[in-house]
């Protein structure tokens, strides 16, 4: 699908963590700060298209977070329902959305249907945007995407190389990632496209992710520019 960018628009992958110490700060649960990540999730993302970025990825929940407590995983499932509904905004941003994450028929996958369902409908009625790609991981894990690229590179015969498992990876078409972000002062990748992410420069900050703001990003951007 062509876009609107040139081949070097920049690749944004933001680590969105935080959530849960934000609500505790302010004495609220856990899940209203995953509700307030969520909406600002939103904001970032009409700012991101004003900074003219190709690509935004954001890390929406991990293969590991099914071990969180069953009302606080409920709770971000249903959030991600809300995001990938959010379909005339993106519209209205000329905002294309993927999902990356583990296939919903691998053993292993537990996606409900229902957030099945929102992430395919918010695809299909993006599809025709040309603007920034918006790319939620969603039961996502890098070392789980790196294992089935291998596997299905060595299947297809083409040999185990840099450009075949490139090509077998859950989206090909995602762009190396130029700037990393995490938030929430923590330093660590966390299983986060380990493979996209080879030669990103990182971004580290104390802010939490409902707190992730314009200038927030533009420090983020300094390191990439
Ligand atoms: C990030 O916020 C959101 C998800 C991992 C789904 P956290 O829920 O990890 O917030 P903290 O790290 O506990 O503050
Ligand atoms: C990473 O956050 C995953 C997401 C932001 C979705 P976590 O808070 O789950 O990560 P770790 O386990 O502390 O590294
Ligand atoms: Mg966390």
């Amino acid at each position: 699908m062509p876009t609107d960018f040139p081949d070097h628009a920049l690749h944004v992958a933001c680590i969105m963590d935080g959530n849960g110490r934000w609500a505790g700060r302010r004495g609220l649960p856990r899940t209203e700060g995953h509700t307030e990540g969520e909406e600002n999730l939103a904001r970032l993302v009409r700012i991101a298209v004003r900074r003219n970025i190709g690509w935004l990825t954001v890390f929406g929940f991990s293969t590991e977070n099914w071990q969180r407590p069953r009302p606080e995983v409920r709770h971000i499932l249903g959030l991600h329902e809300k995001l990938f509904g959010r379909v005339a905004e993106l519209n209205e941003l000329n905002v294309r959305i993927q999902w990356i994450g583990r296939p919903f028929d691998s053993p292993m996958a537990r996606t409900p249907r229902y957030v099945q369902r929102a992430i395919r409908k918010a695809i299909t009625d993006t599809a025709g945007n040309t603007g920034m790609v918006l790319t939620v991981a969603f039961d996502y894990g890098g070392r789980s995407e790196l294992v089935a690229a291998v596997e299905a590179a060595r299947s297809s015969g083409e040999g185990v190389n840099v450009e075949s498992i490139g090509e077998h990876l859950y989206l090909p078409e995602l762009p190396p990632v130029d700037v990393l972000v995490r938030t929430s002062g923590e330093q660590r990748v966390s299983n986060f496209l380990l493979w996209q992410a080879a030669g990103a420069a990182i971004y580290f900050t104390d802010a939490a992710w409902p707190d992730f703001d314009e200038a927030e990003l533009d420090a983020a951007l300094a390191l990439a520019r």
